[in-house]
Order: C-alpha cells, then sequence, then structure tokens
C-alpha cells in the first residue's frame, strides 16, 4: 500500500519559504564528505538549486505511490548512474540524506522526531531506487 505524504510536502514548503534552504543544504552537503565539492566544481549552482527543488518534490511523490512521477525519478537516477553525467557511487547517498535533513531541521519550525522519521522514510525510498539504477 502507498502512503500519502502530503505532510512532507508541506514542511518542504515551510523549509523553501525562507529562500536559504537550498544553498544551506549544498553548503552541509559539500562538506559531508570530500569526494563531494570536486563533483560540482563546473556546476552552475544557481541552476542545480532550481533541479534539486523540483527533484525533492517528485522524490517526495514518487515515494508516495505517484505514477505520474516514475519518469522524472528514472531520468534523474539515469544522470546519477555509471553511464550518467554525474555518476554517485551508491555509498554517497547517506551524506546526500543526512545533510537534507540537517537543512530541513534548521529550516521547518514544526520539525520534530516523528517528521524526521517520516522524511527519512521516503528519503530511503529514492537514495535506494537511484542506487538500484546505478
Ligand atoms: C550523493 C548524492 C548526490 C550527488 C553527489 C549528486 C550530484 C550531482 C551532480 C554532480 C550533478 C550535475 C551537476 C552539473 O550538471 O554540473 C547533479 C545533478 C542533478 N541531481 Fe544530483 N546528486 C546527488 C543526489 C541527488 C538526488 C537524490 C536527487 C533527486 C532527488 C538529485 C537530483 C539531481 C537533478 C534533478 C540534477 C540535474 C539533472 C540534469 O542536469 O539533468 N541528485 N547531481
Amino acid at each position: 500500500m502507498s502512503e500519502s505524504y502530503d505532510d512532507l510536502q508541506t514542511s518542504y514548503g515551510r523549509c523553501l519559504r525562507s529562500g536559504s534552504f537550498m544553498a544551506r543544504f549544498y553548503e552541509i552537503f559539500m562538506a559531508s564528505h570530500p569526494d563531494i565539492p570536486a563533483m560540482f566544481a563546473h556546476t552552475d549552482m544557481g541552476a542545480q538549486y532550481v533541479a534539486l527543488r523540483r527533484g525533492i518534490s517528485v522524490a517526495i511523490s514518487h515515494a508516495s505511490g505517484s505514477t505520474l512521477s516514475r519518469r522524472t525519478m528514472l531520468e534523474m537516477a539515469k544522470v546519477h548512474g555509471r553511464g550518467g553525467h554525474a555518476p554517485v557511487p551508491p555509498v554517497l547517498y547517506a551524506h546526500w540524506s543526512d545533510s537534507l535533513l540537517r537543512a530541513i531541521a534548521e529550516h521547518d519550525a514544526e520539525y520534530d522526531v516523528a517528521l524526521e522519521q517520516r522524511w527519512r522514510k521516503a528519503l530511503d525510498h529514492t537514495t535506494s531506487y537511484f542506487a538500484s539504477q546505478y
């Protein structure tokens, strides 16, 4: 049975409202593993904020069982697969999730343990899917 993650879309909306969420996420994420900054050395970070902003929303929909998000998820997974333009060794995904959860904790005033567990479940769904497509 799929589960509704409307509470996560709402939490995510609260995070984005401040305007500094994406920049803060990448600050935490870059510092989380020595291999990560080099991966973004040639990236237009403004465009990247926009791409990930949408990517996270699609990932939440996909975790809740939406079939509309399937194709976009597969495209994002391919970008991060071995043959994609930004291959991501699956071992790095834990850093991505932990960094995102830290940024959410800082930006969502309603964040608590229950919400954190739900976010983690949805993010695990995404990262295990990407890893399976590697
Ligand atoms: C350890 C985890 C991750 C790393 C190291 C990583 C790294 C990258 C890099 C280096 C790029 C390319 C930037 C460029 O074009 O210069 C990229 C693009 C992108 N990433 Fe990730 N990523 C990670 C996880 C994710 C996850 C989990 C999502 C989705 C929820 C995601 C969504 C995207 C999207 C939408 C793009 C733009 C794709 C495009 O250019 O077509 N990434 N990522």
